[in-house]
């Protein structure tokens, strides 16, 4: 093995190679421990000279093994830095993302600033006037039993939705007004498809003269640069106390293309329906008008309150509401 190591001048002998050597020479019972365990039985004149020697042995085999060792070691470097390509792009370290409603939400804003909405933002926790009273709903009235309410104290609310920013905006201006308030509502409700937290855009414009086909010309071309030019839009008659008439605005599907299924399956986002519903709006009720000391005879206008999750949801094809919130960094991620 000596020989074998010797000749291949340590390359290609392995460290365990060298290390069998390593006892065997210098080890315990090694070929150098023999010799030395000899030495007592010279000649006290030989002694110094021998235990010279073998030292001086022991030191030659020392320094043989360790410049194997060494040229082993630097070998092993060697071809590991020939695999080591420096003209590789480096790895970017994860620095985080915007949220894919957030991204949704600026996308959403942007496009309606577009348009020539103000951006306006108000509080999360809204009094009863603002959030429910102001918006055509007295206390006892029974619409205020579509939203389950979480309230903070007797007058105080979380707010439900956003339409309580179009009561903020009015008495804020004054007409011609064209805002959209993005933001949080709360409501006492928690299940695949609901959460006791989401987002809303409310949209409001008032001014002379705005009519239906105003709101439906808006809206269409809204969801057309949100969704594809390809996008159909599907007006329902609905009910909301705030907006007489009002609607509910279905789109087709975008995950299936509209046709309600997926690979021979009903489509996971529709339900099999080829529509989703995304936002509810109509013209402003003449109530909420006098609420803000607006003259209904005068002015006109529309609102629309959309769901940010929902839109994020058709734009991706995320077919469970939970992903946006427990935060999976694998989920998060796909969104930078
Ligand atoms: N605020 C309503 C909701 O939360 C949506 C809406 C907004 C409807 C504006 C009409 C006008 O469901």
């Amino acid at each position: 093995l000596a020989q074998d190591c010797a000749s291949r001048k340590g390359q290609a002998c392995s460290l365990k190679e060298l290390e069998e050597l390593r006892i065997e020479f210098l080890g315990r019972k090694g070929k150098l421990a023999q010799i030395m365990g000899r030495l007592g039985k010279l000649d006290n004149a030989d002694k110094p000279a021998a235990g010279k020697k073998a030292n001086e042995v022991k030191q030659a085999v020392t320094d043989l093994l360790d410049s194997w060792e060494a040229a082993l070691q630097s070998a092993e470097a060697d071809q590991a830095l020939s695999r080591f390509d420096p003209s590789m792009p480096g790895r970017k370290p994860w620095a985080g993302s915007l949220h894919p409603v957030t991204l949704v939400m600026e996308e959403i804003a942007s496009i309606l600033v577009g348009l020539g909405f103000d951006h306006v933002a108000g509080p999360e926790v809204e009094n009863d006037w603002h959030n429910f009273e102001a918006l055509n709903m007295p206390p006892d009235h029974p619409a205020r039993d579509m939203q389950d309410t979480l309230y903070v104290s007797d007058k105080i609310v979380l707010r439900t939705h956003t339409s309580g920013m179009q009561i903020r905006s009015m008495l804020a201006g004054k007409p011609p007004l064209a805002v959209i308030a993005p933001g949080k509502v709360y409501r006492r409700d928690s299940d695949l498809t609901h959460t006791p937290m989401f987002h809303q855009i409310e949209g409001l414009l008032v001014d002379r003269n705005v009519s239906m086909g105003d709101l439906r010309g808006t809206l269409t071309v809204f969801v057309r640069k949100v969704f594809g030019p390809k996008t159909e839009v599907r007006f329902r008659p609905s009910f909301f106390p705030f907006t007489e008439p009002s609607a509910e605005v279905d789109i087709s599907c975008a995950v299936c293309g509209g046709k309600g299924e997926l690979d021979g399956k009903p489509c996971r986002v529709c339900k099999g329906t080829g529509w989703v519903e995304i936002l509810g709006c109509g013209m402003i009720d003449p109530n909420v008008f006098k609420s803000v000391g607006y003259d209904p005879e005068v002015y006109t206008g529309f609102a629309f309150g959309l769901g940010v999750e929902r839109v994020a949801m058709l734009k991706y094809g995320i077919d469970d509401l939970r992903m946006f919130f427990e935060n999976d960094v694998r989920f998060l991620e796909q969104f930078a």
